[in-house]
């Protein structure tokens, strides 16, 4: 009698995936003022949107705050990766703070951008979801010029003081196609909108994004290691959906994982936000070979090599540590 041949089951892990230049600053911009100042530091709001790498930092230290207005006078405070508005820096300043600011620089850049068009009186539409941190920051660089478009739907509501002065913005981590939707659906209505001078969905989102296409082509399931208050980790579950992947989840980590989901899939794809330690990847990978799935294959789209120097105030401190 013939014996039946086990279906073969691969996993395709797409590269790049994980932390983006942004996100490991940010990380150790604070486990670098934890060593050099020591415990307690203060963090405004998530430094990055990561469940597990808040709770590592939390026990090395630091203490995670709302607002400003939490953090005791004199005391250090780190300001998140996804920036913050103006007011937030005068409110710090205002109680005496000693503040690191580890905004990703191409969230910087992007202020730069509102605040210079801004300056020439021009309406500007921010392309973003509402109530992201990274969207308050931005808007607070000058509110009475900026309107957030929350997607296609956003569009229809948008007014405009002068259709020929418009230009558009986005948060660094949307969906690329769907902001294309959006900018086209502003443009039939404002033909004259200005194009950002460079593209603000940075560089880590937008390669992300192509290598989890790439893998879901081929996955029936695509598991995307993320937080879910993370803004890029949710697109990726989404851009694998349109991509062709039956189903795609986003999981914290690998006990998230329901075996119900690997009923029948033969082609796991596996990718991870740009929050995300490479360990928890790891983890997912060790859970799938459990179940069979050890056939790994890394699916590269793009190199990455960009880094961010630390931000100036601490890398001052530190060279007079030294
Ligand atoms: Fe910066 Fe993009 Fe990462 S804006 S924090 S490089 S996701």
């Amino acid at each position: 009698m013939a014996t039946e041949t086990p279906a073969s089951r691969r996993v395709l892990v797409a590269k790049p995936r994980g932390y983006c230049a942004g996100v490991d600053r940010a990380v150790q911009t604070v486990e670098k003022a934890l060593e050099l100042y020591g415990a307690p530091i203060y963090v405004r709001k998530q430094i990055v949107h990561n469940t597990h790498v808040v709770n590592t930092l939390r026990e090395k230290g630091a203490i995670f705050v709302e607002e400003t207005e939490e953090v005791p006078e004199g005391a250090i405070v780190v300001f998140s990766a996804h920036g913050v508005a103006p007011a937030v820096h005068e409110e710090a300043a205002r109680r005496n703070l000693r503040t690191i600011d580890a905004t990703c620089p191409l969230v910087t850049k992007v202020h730069n951008e509102a605040k210079r068009f801004a300056a020439k009186d021009y309406d500007i539409l921010l392309i973003g979801h509402e109530g992201h941190e990274e969207v308050e920051g931005t808007s607070g660089e000058a509110p009475e010029h900026i309107q957030l478009v929350d997607g296609v739907d956003g569009v229809d509501k948008v007014r405009v003081r002068d259709p020929r002065r418009v230009v558009w913005l986005s948060q660094t981590t949307l969906s690329v196609d769907e902001t294309t939707e959006t900018v086209d659906k502003l443009r039939e209505r404002f033909p004259e909108l200005i194009d950002p001078p460079s593209d603000d969905i940075c560089y880590a989102t937008q390669n992300r994004q192509m290598a989890v296409k790439e893998i879901a082509r081929e996955a029936q399931l695509v598991i995307v290691v993320g937080s879910a208050n993370s803004s890029n980790s949710k697109r990726l579950v989404e851009v694998a959906l349109d991509a062709g992947a039956d189903a795609a989840y986003l999981v914290d980590n690998a006990t998230f994982i329901r075996d119900e989901w690997l009923e029948g899939v033969t082609t796991v794809g596996v990718t991870s936000g740009a929050s995300v330690p490479e360990e928890l990847v790891v983890q997912v990978l060790d859970h799938l070979a459990r179940r069979g799935y050890d056939d790994v294959h890394e699916v590269e789209t793009v190199e990455e090599n960009v880094r961010f120097a630390l931000p100036h105030e601490l890398r001052r401190d530190l060279r007079g540590a030294a």
